[in-house]
């Protein structure tokens, strides 16, 4: 017989636990498991089976000539960039980032261009009342745009709209979690009616051609569901990074069913609205002349495309015995505290009575293991107060014995130097020469590149 069992629903990543815990097992959140509406568990019974009385299903080849997915360009080069090309239609595409990110932002931006274009566009907002939106569009520099608003939390209401008359092109439903379908129960926000109302709009989106855009916000406390329990409905998931004290934003595809996930959207949030940023690498680097000790450039990867940050280093001495801190900001402090011990036992430096602090500048974050090597240049050169030419690059992982090892992409990094007018890369031994003006300066071991910053024989 079936029965309702209780059933406890993680806010954040929507996995179903059958008892209430502290901690999602599954996404490791504190306080995300809230009671969810009863669920029918039908006993398993090996008397029903399901390999019979149904229809057939028609097994096809996967070679067949069919179309490429045509795509709506949103007017805005970065973001059509982390969309593969553009926003297809009929298309399901999800962007998450923490609140005031400038997800609305982008969103009233692209829906003025594309407006601006003869397309027709719907813009739903459940989070600002119209005349707010209005104002924003008007300090954009969009008030003309003919976008549709609309401030509606209703899906019904929503969908009731939209199917009177053409459908739109583009959709734009500002946020997910305020929206709230009348079909199930719950207050908007929970994970059962964020999946609900999504779907119907998902659902909308594939039966009219019309092209979906759903806002949603990321919450560290679980106190509404993430955006993680949409990500395998919709066919697009991009997030929006960045600090929000740090002007720059980057948009990055998470799942993309048309296209790759290896591309990047580079934008800087100013005065009117967020620009585009072309060449990224100006934004990272700050002002180069003179060479500094303890500052390095580290030619970074996003996806496929190369990024310029310079990598900043301080050591300070301590005079008595006192533990000396180790400080880090944007990279990560267990691979500071290894770059270390590599330093200390294989090159012979000692940090041990040193304060170190590590920075990258800019408010970039680093996890790609390439900038060893750059970090470990930027060490050594703090502590014996010898700058690392200006115009030198580096990069390459360093393993702990001490070996540096070649890593992802060397030609893609060197290019993107050369773009920018470096002259020289601090480079493993091991990466092939390649064609595009850098000097190479290889090095078997990371003690070799010691050696050769400290002018030692
Ligand atoms: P918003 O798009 O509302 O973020 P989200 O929808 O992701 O919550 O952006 C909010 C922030 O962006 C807000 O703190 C102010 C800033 N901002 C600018 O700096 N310049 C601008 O032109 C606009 C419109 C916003
Ligand atoms: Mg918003």
């Amino acid at each position: 017989m079936a029965k309702p069992k209780k059933r406890y629903v993680c806010q954040v990543c929507g996995s179903v636990q059958s008892r209430w815990q502290g901690q999602c097992p599954d996404c490791n959140e504190w306080n995300t498991l809230v009671e969810d509406a009863g669920a029918v568990v039908t006993p398993f019974s090996a008397r029903h089976n399901l390999r019979g009385g149904g229809q057939t299903v028609q097994l096809v080849g996967l070679d067949a000539d069919i179309p490429l997915p045509e795509r709506t360009s949103t007017g805005i080069r970065e973001f059509d960039r982390a969309l593969g090309g553009g926003i297809v239609p009929g298309s399901a595409t999800l962007i998450g980032g923490d609140p005031g990110i400038g997800k609305s932002t982008l969103l009233l931006q692209a829906a003025a261009r594309i407006a601006g274009r003869g397309l027709d566009v719907a813009y739903i907002s459940g989070e600002e009342a119209t005349d707010q939106v209005r104002l924003r569009a008007r300090r954009l520099g969009l008030g003309g745009a003919p976008v549709k608003l609309a401030s509606a939390t209703s899906v019904r209401d929503i969908l009731t709209t939209l199917t009177d008359g053409k459908p739109p092109s583009l959709l734009v439903i500002d946020s997910i979690q305020t929206m709230h379908s009348d079909l199930i129960e719950g207050a908007p926000g929970t994970v059962s009616q964020v999946r609900a109302s999504a779907g119907e709009l998902i659902r909308f989106a594939k039966e009219t051609g019309t092209a979906v855009v759903l806002v949603g916000h990321v919450t560290k406390d679980g106190s509404i569901a993430g955006p993680r329990v949409l990500e395998h409905m919709v066919d697009t998931v991009l997030s929006f990074e960045g600090e929000r004290s740090h002007q720059y934003r980057i948009l990055r595809a998470a799942k993309n069913r048309f296209g790759g996930t290896d591309e990047i959207g580079v934008f800087a949030m100013g005065e009117d609205g967020l620009d585009e940023v072309g060449n990224p690498s100006a934004l990272f680097l700050t002002h180069r002349g003179d060479s500094v000790s303890g500052a390095v450039v580290f030619p970074a990867l996003e996806g496929t495309r190369p990024v310029l940050v310079e990598i900043q280093a301080l050591t300070v001495r301590l005079a008595s015995g006192a533990t000396p801190r180790r400080a880090v900001v944007g990279w990560d402090s267990g691979r500071l505290a290894m770059i270390l011990a590599v330093l200390e036992a294989r090159c012979g430096l000692s940090f041990s009575t040193a304060e170190v602090y590590l920075n990258i500048a800019g408010g970039y974050k680093i996890s790609d293991p390439a900038a060893d090597l750059a970090v470990a240049a930027a060490l050594v050169s703090a502590l014996s107060e010898r700058p690392v030419a200006a115009e030198a690059v580096a990069f390459g992982e360093v393993a702990l014995s001490g070996e540096l090892r070649p890593v992802s992409h060397g030609g893609l990094r060197l290019k993107e130097a050369a773009k920018l007018g470096f002259e020289r890369a601090l480079v493993p031994s091991t990466l092939k020469e390649e064609k595009g003006g850098l000097a190479l300066t290889g090095f078997r071991t990371l003690g070799e590149m010691v050696d050769s910053l400290l002018g030692r024989g």
